[in-house]
């Protein structure tokens, strides 16, 4: 498995570009199964989990032309299987947002029931509860979910109302309810911008969905979907990563390509804390961190509060900073892995339940650790860079799938950091059960 060392001590300086949005990557191909027709998208990032939605596409029959790196032009007009197999949803559980697509254009749908994975147990019981009241038969067959329209084979539209905020479970049952006859109305609909983007999308592709990015979202089933063109949007927690990578190093980054108004309540944290963030156009941000940095708390919560996918690049943040700081974690049961990791170099950390409580600043040194799961893995990276000395991390695969070339990103404005990769005759890297995180 390939790792990175990391020398720490260098500010980094200078200008990075951030790619597209994998969160809102994935449930946009997911969505090319909804028609026959075409549908390209643009700026999609270069990371695993891409690779893998992809695998996972040609599997069930589509053809993806990929005229360039970061372009996918999706046909799914000659789809012959209609099962997501373990295989692939053990490495990506994201692999479920195949469900609403083929339940809606094909009746029918067979995917694997993703296991819990490093965060927590992640069931996916409000999807099939939403897919049940559009009037789909769900049954668990082996640890698969098997679903399947009523006789005549379309879904009716109804009003949900889910009892938590589901990012994908939103997304899942918005893209279901675009081919049911009749409306559906969507309640405690998350918010976040990549339900926003999935929405701009099915509108091109002729879908009539009203109040993407609102609590609550209205469906008009129609009979098919076409083609679209798209461009997904900027990553936000990459933004919100490299913002805390110029702070924690004492350096200054111009932040290029992204979308300020996606991360506010990250900005609007960081800049309590000290770091001077500034808006030098609608797509670039400057980040730099000059003086001492103070603690502050911090509740994760669904959009448009502090994100639970920062929480552990501002875990690293607030062991340089000045004070006590309590990080709750509300959103996920087990999102402090990194936290073990951390104390390791020399953080003082405690946890208790769903709060991390993190008294700073403290030296890190750098050493051997491990990466658990995609952020975590950005949070022993911004630890390293800023350690003394040199940090191993292991088992970098896990922020391979969600950050494009990170490595070369940071190394590009100084740091210090060098991919090892594993000797080619050690055995494959697959990932495990456990590592299906994202
Ligand atoms: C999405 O995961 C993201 N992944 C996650 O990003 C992100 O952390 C998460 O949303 C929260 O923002 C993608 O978009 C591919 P949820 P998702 O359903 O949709 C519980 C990353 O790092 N829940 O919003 O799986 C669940 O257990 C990844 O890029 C149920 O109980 O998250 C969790 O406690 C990690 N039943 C909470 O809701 C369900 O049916 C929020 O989960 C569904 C969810």
């Amino acid at each position: 498995m390939d790792k990175f060392r990391i020398r720490g001590g260098n500010p980094l300086k200078g200008s990075v570009s951030i790619s597209g949005a994998k969160n809102s990557a994935l449930p946009c191909m997911a969505a090319s199964l909804l028609t026959p027709e075409t549908v390209t998208l643009h700026n999609l990032p270069y990371a695993r989990d891409i690779i893998t939605q992809r695998r996972l596409l040609e599997d069930l029959g589509a053809t993806v032309l990929t005229p360039e790196l970061r372009t996918h032009k999706i046909n799914a007009s000659h789809i012959e299987i209609f099962e997501a197999p373990y295989e692939l949803v053990k490495t990506m559980r994201a692999s479920v947002l195949a469900l609403g697509p083929l339940l809606a254009r094909f009746g029918k749908a067979k995917v694997s029931l993703p296991g819990g994975c490093a965060i927590g147990t992640r069931p996916i019981d409000l999807h099939l509860k939403g897919f049940e009241q559009l009037g789909a038969e769900v049954r668990l067959e082996a640890g698969n979910v098997v679903a399947s329209a009523p006789a005549g084979g379309r879904l009716k539209g109804t009003e949900i109302r889910f009892e938590k905020v589901t990012v994908t479970g939103t997304e899942n049952l918005m893209m279901a309810a675009t081919l049911a006859r009749g409306t559906t109305v969507l309640h405690n609909a998350a918010c976040e911008p990549e339900i926003t983007d999935l929405c701009q999308l099915l509108n091109r592709m002729g879908a009539r969905v009203r109040g993407g990015g609102t609590p609550t979202i209205e469906i008009d089933g129609v009979e098919a979907l076409g083609g679209a063109e798209h461009t997904i949007i900027p990553d936000r927690i990459e933004t919100g990563t490299f913002i805390v990578a110029a702070a924690i190093t004492g350096g200054e980054l111009e932040i290029k390509d992204c979308r300020p108004e996606h991360l506010s309540s990250v900005i609007k944290k960081l800049t309590e804390v000290g770091v001077e963030i500034e808006e030098l156009n609608p797509s670039t941000l400057r980040a730099r961190s000059k003086r001492g940095l103070k603690s502050h708390d911090v509740t994760t919560e669904p959009y448009p509060q502090f994100p639970t996918d920062m929480q552990a690049q501002y875990m690293a943040l607030m062991t340089q900073s000045e004070g006590r700081s309590v990080i709750a974690e509300t959103v996920f049961e087990n999102r402090f892995m990194h936290a073990s990791e951390l104390q390791r170099m020399g953080a003082r950390i405690q946890l208790q339940g769903r709060l991390a409580i993190v008294d700073g600043p403290t030296p890190l040194t750098g050493a051997p650790i491990q990466a658990s799961d995609l952020r975590a893995s950005a949070s022993l990276v911004l630890a390293g860079l800023v350690a003394r000395g040199e940090t191993i991390i292991d088992r970098v695969y896990h922020i391979d799938r969600g950050y494009e070339k990170i490595e070369a990103k940071l190394r590009a404005v100084g740091a210090d950091i060098e991919r090892i990769r594993e000797s080619v005759t050690a055995p494959s890297s697959g990932a495990t059960h456990q590592d299906a995180a994202a």
